[in-house]
């Protein structure tokens, strides 16, 4: 019998949809020894995951913890710990991951609604009004803040005063904009929000941040039948991690220590500088790639900072371009998913991972790959390095 050999994985760039790459100080917290799930280090931790998820989300609400396991557990703990049979659940689809909710919303008996929009644009105020308004009695509107399927920013602005008119909650999937774009659960009044672990906290995949407003805990307790989920019932999670320390289920501790320091990352420094290094590396991104004569999926004000999505210019092999980033440069791009499978490539900035560094080798690369397959462009590089000499005008740059 031959012993099996140790798996040594390669060390990449991870440019994609995620996940990104963890930082050095995570991987170390996570190598510590486990404690048990009542051990008073571990409460002590996870009382400052609380402070420090509730900071990132920018919210005081009391329900805000860890979900176990990845961005897709959050979405059903959000959705089926709201969700009842027979309600009815409006959804933005506008990317893949609407449509994940809606096949969620499906399981647990609800009744999507879908807002339907072309993939690359966002879900305008006026059609949650008006479909609010068309179907009566709809308890929950759910948007994808951060479409990573096509690199659309949802802007959250306006949809509280719109769901509240209709006395529904506001429901917000934030896995590719937590830490890196302004979620702001509080300010735009989101009953639920959801993200994950493995894109802007570059932490491991595996931990889906959930937080529930007073309005959305409310809904839950006067449920009138229990939810269908045992390991992702909020109401035993809240258990666990309130005053009660009743046992749930055993945590996923290494991935408590990652997460916990990743979030220790991200108040070092500090939100706002936080969100204006994505956004300018995400503004040098586009310059260099526009400057080489590609296109962007996406208008201006919608673009994610995290997610870029390039159009692949005609007649290129999108696979062959992202196969020989990743062989010759160890960097590694997504392709396009659903209607947009072939027709893009998604760069992704996300954490640690959108630095100048990354954005210019990323542009060298590209610009090299394509003119070695014979694919017409000009050079990037000038156009990134323009955005970075910009000064600082008024306390942010461009
Ligand atoms: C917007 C969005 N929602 C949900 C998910 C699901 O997360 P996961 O793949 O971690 O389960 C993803 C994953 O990329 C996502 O981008």
């Amino acid at each position: 019998m031959t012993a099996s050999k140790a798996f040594h994985p390669p060390t990449r760039i991870l440019m994609g949809p995620g996940p990104s790459n963890v930082e050095e100080r995570v991987l170390r917290a996570m190598s510590a020894q486990v404690v048990g799930y009542f051990d008073p280090s571990l409460l002590e931790a996870m009382g400052e995951i609380h402070r420090l998820l509730n900071a990132t989300f920018e919210t005081e609400n009391r329900a805000t913890f860890p979900v176990s396991g990845t961005g897709t557990s959050g979405m059903e703990a959000a959705l089926i710990n709201l969700i009842e049979p027979g309600e009815k659940v409006l959804i933005g689809y506008n990317g893949f991951f609407g449509d994940r909710m809606h096949q969620i919303v499906e399981r647990c008996g609800g009744v999507p609604i879908r807002i339907e929009e072309e993939w690359g644009k966002p879900i305008r105020p006026e059609q949650v009004q008006e479909a609010l308004k068309k179907d009566t009695g709809i308890k929950i509107v759910a948007l994808v803040h951060a479409e990573t399927s096509t690199g659309v920013l949802q802007p959250l602005e306006d949809l509280r005063e719109i769901v509240d008119r209709y006395g529904a909650l506001l429901l917000v999937d934030a896995v590719t904009s937590l830490a890196a774009h302004p979620v702001g659960v509080d300010q735009h009044g989101i009953d639920v929000c959801y993200a994950a672990t493995q894109k802007a906290l570059n932490a491991p995949p595996g931990l889906a941040p959930v937080t529930f407003s007073e309005r959305a805990i409310e809904k839950t307790r006067n449920r009138r039948r229990k939810v269908q989920s045992y390991y992702l019932d909020i109401a035993l999670f809240e258990q666990y991690w309130g005053t009660n320390r009743f046992y749930h289920h055993t945590p996923p501790v290494s991935l408590y220590y990652a997460l916990l320091e990743a979030l220790r990352i991200v108040e070092e420094e500090g939100l706002e500088a936080r969100f204006e290094r994505h956004r300018l590396n995400h503004l040098a991104l586009i310059a260099g790639l526009e400057a080489m004569g590609l296109e962007m999926l996406v208008e201006p004000p919608y673009r994610l900072w995290t997610l870029n999505t390039v159009k692949v210019p005609e007649g290129v092999d999108e696979a062959t371009i992202r196969g020989r980033l990743l062989q010759e440069f160890g960097i590694d791009i997504g392709g396009g998913l659903g209607t947009l499978k072939g027709r893009v490539w998604r760069v992704g900035l996300m954490g640690m991972n959108s630095t100048p560094n990354n954005v210019l080798l990323f542009l060298t690369a590209l610009e090299r790959i394509l003119l070695s397959e014979g694919v017409p462009c000009g050079p990037g590089i000038a156009a990134a390095d323009e955005i970075y000499r910009k000064p600082f005008q008024g306390g942010s740059r461009v």
